[in-house]
């Protein structure tokens, strides 16, 4: 049967070009037929035409291996929000790179599996090249740094607490970490049975020394963890890293910082600084999905020593026998806490090769620079206001000024459907974050965060109109007229019909 063809082998590109013809074929059509950042209509229209496509999933016979991927393929692209467009900003949420992506398909095809050196003998060379230069880039001066690939953040921190709570032992270990940081460092302590995170006040959406420096006093007698972030989710702030690291030495606690958003600004020769003191943290997360271009999933965590991931080794017969291992077979189970793992060093290795440390940094730079000018233009435009405070990496924060006359409350709910608006209508992808204003009190923002290494200032520009003209609308029509989520379904491409005005951004 021609779908059983396998993708690898002597045979394995020839039936594959065939099958890639088709998936470019179908994105190349997707993208226009989508004509914006996301499809038009709300969830809804969204699942009604995927699931026109797509079902069903499991016929009892197949359609053949053209027709399935003609399908889902341009389900999945005409109904996406792709952060290609740049008018789709609301996450971490990258824009792979080509080069990454082509990477992908031979890792897909030859089907490495990072859990031992008979699945996998050169991309394990390749993951060990490709871990050492990282692990130099974040612990230069370290004797002996090693780094791990991850599925992204959340593995990463959940991973720097279990080392944590092993060097702590026999504990129990405290975590004390800011108001700003991910929830994945909750959650990671919940898993590994510690109690609950110590949460120290923010200001200015980064931890505030001094309330640290109480906190670790009120714990002292335990082992302690700080967890500190180079990129808050929400602001894109660093935290004073330096004077995080005194502090945490004079506590005896151990630090690890989530520079998961953050931490590529290391490629960068005009950046890097802002990094100081993230190489005296033990352990330290660092995506590559986010600021990276990388498709999901690249993640890494960084240790200051290899030492420290003992606990993660172990023996089974089937992987790692003692005897193969004493005649030379390179043992991979103690890099992860995963068995079958993808071979996500490759794309990252290829990236960087193509690249280079410059090249990427380069385009770090293209985001900081794009976020900061369009800073400015949000600043500048007589409708909208830029959150006091300033730009926190390639993090913009803006609300409309309409919403400022109105109470606390209503204010906020003009925010929240001016995004539900522009997501219903397939015009704009933009994220929401609640953080401190001027005067102190929390409000909520728009959230652009700038991750597209191409597109410039001038493309994203078309973005403030569309919040004022949405804003306008929130405090003149009532909800129901607006159709917010719902009710554009009628107006959806779904049914072939266009949303008026819905014009795109160029990439
Ligand atoms: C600061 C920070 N840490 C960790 C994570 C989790 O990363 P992932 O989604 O790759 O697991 C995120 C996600 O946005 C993040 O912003």
């Amino acid at each position: 049967m021609r779908g059983g063809l396998v993708a690898g082998g002597a045979h394995g590109p020839e039936h594959l070009r065939a099958l890639t013809a088709v998936v470019l074929d179908a994105l190349a059509e997707a993208a226009p037929a989508r004509g914006g950042p996301l499809p038009a209509g709300g969830p809804e229209a969204v699942a009604q035409s995927t699931r026109a496509l797509c079902s069903p999933v499991l016929p009892e016979e197949g359609i053949g291996p053209e027709a399935a991927l003609g399908d889902l393929v341009r389900a999945v692209a005409e109904g996406a929000a792709d952060p290609a467009d740049p008018a789709c900003v609301a996450h971490l949420h990258c824009p792979p790179l080509a080069v990454a992506a082509a990477a992908e398909l031979a890792g897909a095809a030859l089907n490495p599996s990072m859990d031992s050196w008979d699945q996998a003998p050169a991309a394990g060379v390749i993951e060990e090249l490709t871990t050492a230069a990282l692990a130099r880039l974040v612990h230069p001066t370290a004797p002996a740094p090693d780094a791990l690939i991850t599925s992204g953040g959340t593995e990463s921190n959940l991973v720097a607490l279990l080392l944590a709570r092993e060097r702590a032992a026999p504990g129990p270990l405290r975590v004390v970490t800011g108001a700003n940081a991910h929830h994945s460092v909750h959650r990671a302590a919940w898993m590994l049975g510690l109690p609950a995170p110590t949460v120290v006040a923010c200001s200015d959406g980064r931890i505030d020394p001094d309330a640290l420096d109480r906190a670790l006093a009120g714990l002292a007698g335990a082992p302690l963890l700080v967890v500190a972030t180079a990129g808050t989710t929400d602001e894109g702030r660093i935290d004073p890293l330096p004077e995080i690291a005194r502090i945490a030495e004079r506590h005896t606690a151990q630090l690890h910082v989530d520079a998961a958003y953050g931490g590529p600004l290391l490629f960068s020769d005009r950046l890097a600084a802002q990094l100081a003191g993230l190489e005296q943290a033990a352990t330290v997360t660092f995506d590559l999905h986010k600021l990276g271009w990388q498709p999901v999933a690249a993640g890494v965590l960084a240790v200051a020593d290899a030492a420290m991931l003992a606990p993660l080794s172990l023996r089974a017969d089937y992987l790692n026998a003692d005897d193969d291992t004493e005649a030379g077979l390179p043992d991979l189970l103690g890099r992860s806490i995963r068995t079958t793992r993808r071979p996500d060093a490759l794309k990252m290795a290829v990236t960087f090769r193509a690249l280079g440390r410059r090249g990427l940094g380069e385009l770090v730079e293209h985001c900081v620079r794009t976020a900061h000018e369009f800073g400015r233009a949000v600043d500048a435009h007589p409708q909208l206001r830029l959150r006091p405070g300033g730009i926190g990496i390639s993090t913009v924060l803006f609300r409309p000024a309409v919403a400022d006359a109105l109470s606390d409350e209503a204010g906020d709910a003009v925010v929240a459907a001016v995004r539900r608006t522009l997501l219903a209508e397939g015009r704009a992808v933009l994220g929401r974050a609640v953080a401190a204003d001027g005067d102190g009190r929390s409000r909520l923002w728009l959230k652009a965060t700038l991750l597209h290494p191409n597109a410039a200032t001038a493309d994203l520009l078309p973005l403030l109109d569309l919040v004022t003209a949405a804003a306008d609308r929130a405090v003149s029509e009532p909800a129901e007229d607006r159709g917010e989520i719902r009710g554009v379904r009628e107006a959806s491409a779904a049914d072939g019909t266009e949303v008026p005005g819905r014009e795109r951004l160029s990439p």
